[in-house]
């Protein structure tokens, strides 16, 4: 904080920092993240800030109101010189019962940097979290990113989780070759197994964010319920070997610009069955389109490569206790 200090005056601050209002700031902030983050955007990301945009621009009440239900309610900007220059969006989901904050979208025009405006976009947001009794506040940045990972760090916020977004494209299918792996469709007598390796891969606290439902991937009643429900499409396959199951996986249509996989394997030991799998998965998808597969990062990295995958980006998940 004291570099902070003696950069920019208490009073300056006041002036500068203030609570993101939706309806006058959301085509600004729209340009700065993509500004800011124009290197690493996906397709997803891109589509995102095009519907910011045009809510923004839209004269009916009914076209914002819509827009609105997917943008960010809360957060901070800072203001300066006419313009705003710095964002940090506050994003509430629910975890176990408990309001928790995801802290995302944290950026400051180039020509603004480093003169402690990320730091205090980002104490404001911790503030804000813990006025609201959240027991954390969470954040995630790409692996590749030291300038925001140090800021993160020295406000106390601790690394959790590193995760791989993998894709792969429908082209390119390597022929799979596997000896003694056998796939077939999942059987309820696997259910047990392939259950506590996806709770390990996808535990709630980082899983929260996306299409992963365990109760859609349950073999049975309870699933077709759960999948009638959310309107999801999956479909599931089982790698064994000599009868046993080596590494499960389901593949599951999304609105994004690629479906999903989701892998069930053991921490290691099943390279080949997971390279199997996923070769096996991308030849039989019923759709021409990208797959994307979340998985704790390194785990399984050559085998999913080997598949025919390349890494999209790694972020790390970091936490900070309130
Ligand atoms: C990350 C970002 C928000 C930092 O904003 P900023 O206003 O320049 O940051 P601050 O001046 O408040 O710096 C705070 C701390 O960040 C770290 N930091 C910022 N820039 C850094 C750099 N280029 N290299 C290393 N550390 C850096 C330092 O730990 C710094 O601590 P210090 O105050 O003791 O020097 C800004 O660089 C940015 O917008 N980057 C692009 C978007 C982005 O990556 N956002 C984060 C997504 S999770």
């Amino acid at each position: 904080m004291a570099a902070i200090s003696e950069t920019i005056a208490p009073a300056a601050r006041q002036e500068h920092l203030r609570p993101f209002d939706i309806r006058r700031d959301l085509r600004e902030v729209a340009d700065l993240v993509e500004l800011c983050f124009a290197e690493t955007l996906d397709p997803d990301g891109r589509d995102y800030l095009a519907r910011l945009r045009s809510t923004a621009r839209s004269s009916s009440w009914v076209g914002r109101a819509r827009g609105w239900a997917n943008a960010p309610m809360s957060g901070f900007v800072w203001q300066e010189d006419g313009q705003i220059v710095g964002n940090a969006s506050l994003i509430p989901y629910l975890l176990q019962g408990q309001r928790c904050y995801l802290i995302a979208n944290v950026a400051v025009h180039p020509d603004y940097r480093l003169r402690g405006i990320g730091r205090m976009l980002t104490e404001k947001s911790i503030e804000f979290a813990r006025n609201k009794h959240a027991p954390a506040a969470w954040l995630h940045v790409r692996e590749d990113n030291p300038a925001a990972r140090n800021l993160y760090l020295s406000l106390g916020f601790q690394e959790k989780a590193m995760r791989t977004t993998w894709v792969a494209n429908p082209d390119h299918i390597p022929p799979g070759k596997a000896s003694g792996i056998q796939i077939t469709t999942l059987k309820n007598r696997y259910w047990t197994v392939m259950k506590e390796w996806l709770r390990r891969s996808y535990p709630d606290e980082l899983a929260w964010h996306s299409w992963f439902r365990l109760n859609n991937l349950r073999p049975g009643w309870l699933g077709v319920i759960s999948r009638f429900l959310n309107n999801a499409y999956v479909i599931q396959w089982a790698a064994l070997r000599q009868g046993r199951l080596a590494a499960g996986a389901a593949w599951q249509s999304t609105w994004s610009y690629a479906n999903a996989i989701w892998l069930a394997a053991p921490e290691r030991g099943a390279d080949e069955a997971v390279q199997f799998l996923l070769q096996h998965i991308r030849r039989s998808s019923p759709t021409r389109r990208a797959v994307a597969l979340e998985y704790p990062a390194g785990r399984y990295a050559e085998a999913i490569q080997e598949a025919g995958f390349r890494e999209q980006q790694t972020l790390v998940w970091m936490k900070l206790k309130l």
